[in-house]
């Protein structure tokens, strides 16, 4: 799956180390996502390439203009032919069956928007699709724009081992309804405190039951 990215920080994408470790970096290796940060300022046709301007009928901050995003997106297209999807807090959220959803798709463009917000006829016209990733407000969309890429990367096929993403199945129906039983690893006693006995018995059928009488929200 191809990511492009457009934001007036590609230094944010660029050279992150969120994307050359851990899971995310393996599947950028393995070569099972791809992901390209563009300077929406390097298509400012403006002479100080500016990119934003005061809002029409006043009021405070600065509004995203309309050209740099229009032709940064239109370039960009030419090899992502995916959905233009703008991240913003008035967005749907993102939820575990969008991601589901998202990560069928072979290409994605991600908009991260800035300052007040972006120029309406950008939204009316190049964008597909608004998400946001939760209700609160960020500085911007590119922390929102690397967390739908990690959601989604996570579930497309061999990026998880296979006994993690099984282990996923059965957790996210619990997920659903926000629903988690306790996790326990070695040392057996941590300062007096005892790992419950059913999971150290090996009885499977009795593990199962333990779990369901102990999920909690
Ligand atoms: N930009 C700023 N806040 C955001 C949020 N909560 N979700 C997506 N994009 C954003």
């Amino acid at each position: 799956m191809r990511f492009d990215i457009l934001t007036i920080f590609p230094q944010f994408i660029d050279g992150n180390p969120y994307f050359e470790h851990s899971i995310i970096g393996r599947a950028i290796d393995k070569k099972l996502i791809t992901v390209k940060a563009h300077d929406i300022r390097k298509y400012s046709k403006d002479k100080h390439k500016k990119v934003d301007d005061t809002p029409y009928g006043g009021g405070a901050g600065m509004v995203m203009a309309c050209q740099p995003i229009f032709d940064a997106v239109k370039a960009v297209k030419k090899k992502n032919k995916g959905p233009v999807i703008f991240l913003t807090p008035h967005g749907a959220t993102l939820t575990h069956s969008k991601v589901l959803k998202l990560a069928k798709l072979k290409n994605m463009i991600l908009l991260c928007g800035r300052y007040e917000g972006i120029d309406q006829r950008i939204r009316d016209t190049i964008i597909d699709e608004e998400i946001s990733i939760g209700d609160y407000v960020l500085t911007g969309g590119e922390l929102p724009a690397m967390i739908l890429i990690d959601a989604v990367t996570r579930q497309l096929p061999g990026v998880l081992h296979d006994d993690t993403s099984a282990l996923e199945d059965s957790f996210t129906k619990k997920l659903n309804g926000k629903k988690e039983y306790p996790h326990y690893t070695r040392p057996e006693v941590f300062k007096k405190m005892s790992v419950p006995k059913v999971l150290l018995s090996g009885n499977h059928a009795k593990i199962e039951e333990w779990r369901q009488s102990h999920l909690s929200s």
